[in-house]
């Protein structure tokens, strides 16, 4: 793809992310009270009940989420006890997320941050969790020096964890762009893939990966609701069976590079030295 400036970038992120929140802006609704039971003491069998598990006691700690979107994230992180900053660049998706966190008794808990997070004036060495959902594989062009501020932003050894579509079989890869699939992507973004990896190791050396998402790619069959505290028990059930055969199938070696979904977590730095060679471009350009 062709190089593009980060002002350009920013505005094609922004654009696209305003619409879909212009599509909920006039009902906002508080958070789920059965979200926040189910990760309040939660599995580790779907992607996000693990992330939960390895947040552990979230109260008290300080939590950067970052393109933090609609809020999902950051009313569950903050109903769990966190003191969530949440950041985005999309002015009507903070709007929202705002909207909902007052609607759910949580906005002395979240301050929202309206900003691309290369110029967000984040305090240095201030988070104990940096959480990013969704969201490196739109900031691939970049990755390097936003890996860098985010570690800046982070207190020595906080938990950083992401999850990010993944595309690790060079095989499936192929199939998968000769396939006429649709997609509601924004232009830059693509699953991230062993080059991507290795650039988040750099800025994380113990970067460990938790696969999800084989069989259950079929969760839209299944979920057409797309939520499972709202399916009925039946399908709610199988959900389950099939997270767990999921989970089992992508501890194998071989197979564990199909999951379309990885967790990939591990701590900041301890020194505050920023890897060799990168120098965070914090300055606009067009
Ligand atoms: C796929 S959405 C994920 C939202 C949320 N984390 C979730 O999982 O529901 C990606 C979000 O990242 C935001 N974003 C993209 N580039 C960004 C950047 N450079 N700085 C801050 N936010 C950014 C977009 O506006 C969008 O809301």
């Amino acid at each position: 793809m062709e190089a593009i400036g980060h002002s350009e970038r920013w505005l094609q992120e922004a654009d696209f992310f305003d619409a879909k929140a212009t599509t909920r802006a006039d009902r906002p609704e508080p958070i789920d009270p059965r979200i926040v039971e189910r990760y309040t003491s939660c599995g580790r069998l779907f992607s996000k009940e693990y992330c939960c598990r390895l947040l552990g006691d979230l109260r008290g700690k300080t939590v950067l989420d970052f393109g933090c979107g609609e809020g999902d994230d950051a009313l569950l992180l903050a109903s769990l006890g966190a003191r969530v900053t949440a950041v985005d660049l999309s002015p009507k998706a903070i709007a929202f997320a705002r909207a909902r966190a007052s609607l759910s008794g949580l906005a002395d808990r979240i301050d929202f941050v309206c900003a691309p997070i290369e110029v967000a004036d984040l305090p240095p060495a201030h988070f104990d969790v940096i959480w990013g959902d969704n969201i490196l594989h739109h900031v691939l062009p970049v990755l390097d020096e936003t890996l860098a501020v985010l570690m800046r932003a982070a207190k020595p050894d906080a938990q950083v964890i992401f999850t990010e579509p993944v595309s690790l079989n060079s095989t499936l890869r192929r199939v998968r762009f000769l396939l006429p699939i649709p997609t509601d992507a924004t232009p830059g973004e693509r699953p991230l893939d062993l080059p991507d990896l290795d650039v988040i190791r750099r800025h994380m050396p113990d970067l460990t990966k938790r696969h999800f998402r084989f069989l259950a790619r079929l969760t839209r069959l299944i979920l057409p609701c797309g939520s499972l505290e709202s399916a009925s028990p039946f399908r709610r059930t199988l959900m389950r069976i099939i997270a767990a055969i999921d989970y089992a199938l992508l501890t194998l070696p071989v197979v564990e590079k199909l999951g379309g979904i990885s967790v990939l977590y591990g701590r900041a730095p301890v020194a505050s030295q920023q890897p060799d060679g990168v120098t965070p471009r914090l300055v606009a350009s067009g």
